[in-house]
């Protein structure tokens, strides 16, 4: 194998890995192998986007004849098939009139192109001075600028400058009153009457757009408390604030839904979406926007004009969406969303039984993405990375953020995955 030193990897902390690296060379259901040959149960569909599994042969497929087929396709000034195919796809399963759907590569990506259009919508209307984003503490939205200046994860700002002068932070809602409660909490509704401050203090006619994560997924699955998107909805309509959901994990499945709008019945004005829309197999993102607000940027310019001076040069790759496609004929065919919505019971009941060990502070759970706040030790991350690394040597990929660790099984998975997922998980945690 190649040398380790001219890779530098991201969110890692690159001298410790590389005395001690954790390389995967294969990939199959819901296992990685190592490069000793060792198996290991994926306890995150890899990084949230894997829902179906790994190396499913009807993706793989699709993506090699697609190469073969028509490898690249320019994206201004031209589509081809399987990008209107996917377009169609993406907007049937979106809640309401959200049918307008731009791509782009990345979860990330598919942030910024969301802001750009909530700039542009307001100023398409004539009221350009909406230029304020209202996001929220301990939120994740990517780790381009703008998502930078949305973030709400320490961390993932303070060396970046800062920022978009123009956010703001309602506070987050991960309640002490609604500790260890699985789903919805009972309190903390009224945590939204934070964007009405917002409103109160710098206008209405300030605000573009409030954006949030209908679950905050990155910062340790932060499950919105009972009513309080509908309450941001409420807010939003008042004062002409569109509302954004950023789906990029819950998106697909995750919540036992197709999209997390639809399991706590809000509907956004636009959705990000990326990870299981390809089952990870190629990089993909995209942001569906209701009809309405499409329809009145795309009028506002004359025919010959560009609407929306923005795109990516892999916006609707047609290999991402031949990977997308051959994606949702198996949710389709396989009735993926219901056999999520079917396991998640008896996910959250395994995982919230882990509540009995000590070194569990909080747990968070809801459909198939839970939560587990570990007591730190040392730093925050020390003994996050401690327990990331004794997972790996038990046979566990997972996701860590800080001292929490984050579940979030493929959505195929059975129960014995879960079983498997949740025994290691309480032998490592009970060895601290
Ligand atoms: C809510 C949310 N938005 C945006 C992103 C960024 O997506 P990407 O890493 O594909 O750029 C993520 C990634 O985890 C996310 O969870």
């Amino acid at each position: 194998m190649a040398k380790l030193d001219s890779y530098w990897l991201p969110f890692t902390p690159n001298r410790g890995f590389k005395k001690e690296p954790r390389i995967l060379v294969r990939a199959e259901g819901l296992h990685f192998w190592n490069d000793h040959g060792d198996r290991l149960l994926d306890g995150c569909s890899g990084l949230f986007c894997c829902a179906l599994g790994h190396g499913r042969p009807e993706i793989a497929e699709a993506v090699a004849r697609q190469a073969r087929e028509l490898d690249f396709s320019p994206p201004f000034q031209y589509a081809h098939p399987g990008v209107l195919e996917l377009a169609e796809r993406v907007a049937n399963l979106t809640p309401a009139d959200l049918d307008r759907v731009f791509f782009t590569g990345s979860g990330s990506e598919a942030v910024e192109t969301a802001m750009k259009i909530a700039l542009l919508y307001h100023r398409v209307r004539g009221e350009g001075q909406r230029q304020r984003f209202v996001s929220r503490e301990r939120a994740y939205h990517g780790v381009n600028l703008g998502g930078v200046s949305l973030s709400g994860m320490v961390r993932n700002r303070e060396h970046f400058g800062v920022g978009l002068p123009a956010t703001l932070h309602m506070r987050h809602t991960a309640l002490p009153a609604n500790r260890l409660v699985p789903g919805e909490g009972e309190h903390g509704a009224e945590l939204a009457d934070d964007l009405q401050r917002f409103v109160d203090l710098y206008g209405a006619d300030t605000i573009a757009a409030c954006v949030v994560e209908p679950i905050a997924g990155s910062t340790g699955i932060l499950v919105p408390p009972r009513g309080y998107l509908a309450r941001l909805r409420e807010i939003c309509d008042r004062h002409g604030i569109l509302l954004v959901f950023d789906e990029v994990i819950t998106g697909f499945g995750r919540t036992g839904q197709t999209f997390a709008a639809q399991s706590f019945g809000v509907v956004p004005d636009l959705m990000t979406m990326a990870k299981a829309l390809t089952n990870g197999a190629v990089p993909m993102g995209a942001v569906a926007v209701r009809r309405g607000i499409h329809d009145q940027i795309v009028s506002a310019a004359d025919e010959a004009s560009i609407e929306f001076f923005h795109g990516y040069t892999y916006s609707g790759h047609p290999l991402a969406c031949a990977a997308g496609l051959a994606t949702q004929r198996i949710f389709r065919d396989e009735d993926v969303v219901a056999r999520a919505a079917a396991l998640a019971p008896y996910f959250l009941e395994q995982v919230f039984a882990l509540a009995e060990l000590p070194v569990v502070r909080d747990l968070r759970g809801y459909g198939l993405l839970a939560g587990i706040d570990l007591e730190p030790a040392g730093a925050a991350g020390t003994r996050g990375l401690e327990v990331l690394r004794r997972l790996f040597a038990a046979g566990l990929v997972v996701r860590m953020t800080g001292d929490t660790l984050i579940l979030a099984p493929a959505l195929v998975a059975e129960r014995e995955h879960v079983d498997r997922i949740c025994a290691i998980v309480r032998g490592v945690l009970a060895s601290l």
